[in-house]
């Protein structure tokens, strides 16, 4: 176990992996060398690892000989970890190639490379089943027979199945399940070549979902910058790159958003030194080496600042918003991206709930994220009433700044009383309607992502579209409905006639005051938090609502002098006291919102330490990222309390790096 991670955002991971020859960060691009005849030092350009051939040094008996008196890290002058393919690239090119499984693993280890791998069959996109079942078999046994040849080597073990999805996650489970450091995902060039992102898509998602979250997966022979915020997003960590010198050898340069012919620059793309300090045209007059050189410089400067700019991204939690970017610079991408909405509940169980960057909508895309997906299930366990008041969105949090205008109303029912309805505020549900998440209880509304989002004021079609779908549907949880004319305006003027008798208020300079009351509020943000009826397990009994003098929010919930909670200012999200982690263990039943470890980790769990993944005997699945989970013993008692770093999944798998970051321990 050789790969921990450092942060989270979507699929993608901030991860460490470690070789013999170094440790490495990813998500990683891994340059091509070729072993006769590299000339550009890639380690200046921000390599921290690189790829070459094992297969081109065991043919050429001058770099054989070479590689094997002084090891590889010599014969390519490069001393980080170096990863050797195998030769199946030579393979699926010319269809044959005369060396066997075991002699090149048996090489790759001889030569001194930090992970090597086997001999796969690179079976093409879209051939016959039977062709894809065969090959895999063969890809399958011969990764089975390297981890016999191996002796201290890390080895790849790549995917295949073409692009029979069922096939792809049979061989990632397969392999999965043996002893492999690294997961290369194969065949892929052929489809990123003829831009056929959304299989490409299907392809990762079929074998990144199958394979272990604790391995590094390596999209092979992805180099173009204008893939890499996708792949991220969706799992993958490492990148090799031969395309900076192949497109430089073709007069091209790569951008992330697209590529550009040096023949049709007018101005160079970049701010990288190349593009500093030359015109296209003094590009255009260089002897064809020379001028190589410099746009394979480009090159490699643009696709390492994309992969910082991503790490980046994933650190602060940005991700999607770069990756929408991204997928608008090609419309099969971009129809990528819309075909992502297949795998939401997939990606959601990964991409952590709360985040230090605000959402971004960008568009009818960003519809589909999985922030929206997440709180229209948390809907469902807030407290229902039996009236339900709808109105207009206004500058967040909501809450704070209700109209004072609203005057129009539609209900359901005949001659209510508004004011009779907002005095019996105990019966009554007030949600704001806005886009992208739809229905925004007032009581939660400055929990994560709900006050910490922006969208345009314009609405487009597909936003009032599915805003509208959603009330529709939660309408239907009141016996009465009063909804603000504004609304009816703003999104779709056929949900007047789905209010089964229209009725219209008019109330003219009605001033809306609506006291939610503070311990109503806390305890929706919990139910919203950590399921229903949680609210009322924490925050039941004789309890104290501290608010700051300075803002008037709620900061911190006692029971006496016991901190039951306190109310994040940044994000609206509840965080753990003592008490708090005593009422909600003895509330939720067993293994919700858990992480049980072994004995050997108690002590430190009670002393307040944090906990590694590899304590972890069992979790509750269903825990996100950077959610308030309970640590407990495998008798269940309480020990401690913290701060997810992983999600579910992902602390059963892990064996390495830290999976809970506790907040205090000992009861
Ligand atoms: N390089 C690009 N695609 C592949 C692949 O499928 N297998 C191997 N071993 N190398 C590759
Ligand atoms: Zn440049």
């Amino acid at each position: 176990m050789n790969f921990e991670i450092k942060y989270k955002d979507a699929r993608g991971r901030v991860g460490v992996l470690k070789t013999p020859h170094g440790k490495v960060k990813t998500p990683a691009l891994m340059p091509v060398i070729h072993p006769g005849k590299q000339t550009l030092d890639v380690k200046k350009f921000g390599a921290e690892i690189v790829i070459t051939n094992a297969y081109i040094i065991y043919k050429n008996m001058d770099l054989r000989i070479k590689a094997l008196e002084n090891g590889v890290h010599n014969l390519i002058n490069f001393t980080g970890p170096i990863v050797t393919d195998s030769g199946s690239f030579q393979l699926s090119e010319y269809g044959d190639i005369d060396v066997s499984n075991q002699d090149i693993i048996e090489f790759q280890e001889k030569i001194g490379a930090d992970i090597g791998t086997s001999l796969d069959i690179p079976t093409p996109p879209f051939v016959k089943r039977g062709r894809a079942e065969k090959e895999l078999e063969i890809t399958i046994k011969r990764a089975r027979e390297s981890l016999n040849v191996r002796q201290d080597m890390m080895l790849n073990s790549v995917v295949q199945g073409s692009t029979y999805l069922d096939l792809r996650a049979k061989c990632a489970q397969i392999i999965g399940d043996m002893d492999f450091e690294v997961h290369p995902i194969g065949a892929v060039v052929p489809l990123m070549e003829s831009y056929q992102y959304s299989t490409l898509l299907d392809v990762i998602m079929s074998s990144v979902d199958n394979l272990p979250d604790s391995r590094p997966r390596h999209l092979m022979g992805a180099g173009h910058p204008m893939i890499f915020a996708f792949a991220v997003a969706l799992g993958c960590d490492l990148f090799d790159s031969a395309a900076y010198i192949l497109y430089a050898q073709d007069d091209r340069l790569l951008m992330p958003n697209g590529t550009y012919k040096l023949e049709n620059l007018y101005e160079m793309p970049c701010s990288c030194k190349v593009c500093s300090n030359y015109t296209p045209d003094n590009l255009r007059s260089m002897e064809k080496n020379e001028r190589m050189k410099f746009i394979a410089e480009h090159n490699l400067n643009i696709s390492f600042a994309e992969i910082r700019l991503i790490k980046q991204s994933l650190a602060e939690g940005s991700l999607w918003e770069l990756v929408e970017q991204r997928c608008r610079v090609h419309p099969y991408l971009l129809e990528a991206l819309r075909n992502l909405k297949k795998y939401t509940s997939k990606i959601e169980k990964y991409d952590p709930s709360y985040k230090k960057s605000a959402f971004f909508y960008s568009g009818s895309e960003s519809l589909q994220r999985v922030e929206i997906h997440r709180h229209l299930n948390r809907l469902k366990s807030l407290p229902t009433s039996k009236r339900l008041l709808i109105l207009p969105p206004s500058v967040k949090p909501y809450s704070k700044n209700i109209s004072l205008d609203i005057n129009n109303f539609y209900s359901n029912i005949e001659n209510l009383n508004l004011n009779e309805v907002l005095r019996a505020s105990d019966d009554l549900q007030v949600a704001v309607v806005d886009v992208p998440f739809a229905v925004i209880p007032l009581e939660i509304d400055e929990v994560y992502p709900l006050a910490q989002n922006e969208s345009p004021s314009t609405l487009d079609e597909d936003a009032k579209k599915f805003v509208t779908g959603i009330l529709k549907n939660y309408l239907d949880n009141y016996e009465e409905v009063i909804i603000s004319a504004d609304i009816i305006k703003m999104f779709e003027n056929s949900l007047e006639s789905s209010l089964k008798s229209q009725l219209k208020f008019e109330y003219n300079n009605y001033s809306l005051n609506i006291d939610l009351g503070d311990k109503r509020r806390v305890r929706y943000i919990a139910d919203y938090q950590f399921g229903s009826g949680s609210g009322e397990a924490l925050f039941s009994g004789d309890i104290n609502i501290v608010k700051s003098k300075k803002t008037g929010k709620i900061r911190h919930v006692y029971d006496k002098e016991e901190l039951i909670a306190t109310l994040r200012a940044s994000d609206g999200v509840l965080v753990l006291g003592r008490e708090g982690a005593l009422r909600l263990h003895r509330y939720l039943p067993y293994p919700h919102k858990r992480v049980i470890v072994n004995e050997e980790a108690e002590p430190f769990a009670v002393e307040g330490k944090s906990i590694f993944a590899k304590f972890i005997i069992d979790c509750d699945s269903n825990i996100r990222a950077s959610e308030e989970i309970l640590i407990v013993n495998s008798k269940d008692e309480l020990l401690a309390f913290g701060k997810s770093i992983l999600c579910g999944p992902e602390m059963i798998n892990f064996k390495t790096g830290q999976a809970v970051k506790t907040r205090k321990g000992g009861f």
